[in-house]
């Protein structure tokens, strides 16, 4: 399927948001002559289709907008597939900019977890990092780039400026909606974020579908990794209960392994695969919903 070449779909790649992340926040253990080179590999060209591609992300994700997607998304009615068909489903998402740069979505996954695994981390925490983009799958169903990546933020309550190009949400019809464009908008100061709604995208939907299998520290991962605004920006802590701050430790802990993991060889996959198998066989059922 084509997931670019009309304006709703800026990027050439959906994961081109992510070389805007590593600008923003650079691995701190790269040196500034790396640091300067990935300036010059950030082409001018792709920084115009990432900031196009904020732009109808924070124009459209509205309140209204996120309770529509929930709704038509948390029926659970468009396909079932295991962990592997999901994997391999998300995987003809072709990447069309570089074949020498860019990983395919599998790469990705697998050189997270075993960033991940090779640290010595529990399985759980191995597994998060193998699946926590499979809600991508969303470009395939045929959402717009907007409503699949780039970062999340709550809706419901005033926009942080500290989310990247915040001059964008002037345009966002909530903006101006005295019930959502106060500090607290439809929420109560601490009221955690369960009772927070995020703007739609691969994040919370993969969250909806494995909430009652994984521990809850994988859940806060997998629903939380591109709340940058938080995570990074600490903007939303007013919204935040106790136990969102203590499992919000989690996912600072993955964010790296996400954003900087770049191995050298790449992981084999079919080598892999036994391994997986076990630790998806250990915490997930052999068909989910989607
Ligand atoms: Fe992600
Ligand atoms: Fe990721």
């Amino acid at each position: 399927m084509d997931t670019k070449n009309n304006y709703q779909n800026p990027l050439n790649d959906i994961d081109d948001w992510e070389d805007n992340l590593k600008e923003r926040y650079p691995d701190p253990k790269t040196s500034s002559k790396e640091k300067e080179a990935f300036r010059n590999y950030v082409d001018s060209e792709r920084v115009e289709t990432v900031k196009e591609f904020y732009r109808i992300n924070h124009m459209n994700q509205t309140y209204d907008f996120v309770c529509k997607k929930e709704e038509e998304f948390l029926k659970f009615n468009k396909k079932e597939m295991s962990i592997w068909e999901a994997i391999d489903f998300l995987n003809t998402l072709v990447d069309d900019s570089d074949p020498d740069i860019d990983l395919d979505q599998l790469q990705h996954l697998l050189q997270t977890s075993e960033a991940i695994r090779a640290d010595g981390h529990p399985d759980w925490f191995v597994l998060t990092g193998f699946i926590h983009d499979l809600g991508k799958v969303l470009c395939l169903f045929g959402e717009p780039q907007w409503a699949v990546v780039g970062d999340t933020f709550p809706v419901g309550c005033r926009f942080s400026n500290k989310i990247v190009y915040p001059e964008f949400f002037k345009n966002n019809p909530d903006f101006t909606n005295p019930k959502y464009n106060t500090k607290y908008g439809v929420y109560s100061p601490n009221c955690g974020l369960d009772n927070v709604k995020m703007s739609w995208g691969h994040d919370e939907y993969l969250y909806q579908i494995l909430k009652d299998y994984l521990p809850e520290p994988a859940l806060y991962i997998i629903r939380y990794h591109s709340f940058y605004s938080q995570h990074r920006e600490n903007e939303y802590e007013y919204l935040m209960n106790e136990k969102d701050k203590e499992m919000f430790e989690w996912v600072k802990k993955f964010n790296p392994y996400d954003l900087y993991t770049k191995a050298p060889v790449k992981p084999d996959s079919q080598a892999l695969k036994p391994y997986y198998q076990d630790i998806v066989k250990k915490y997930l059922p052999d068909v989910l919903k989607f």
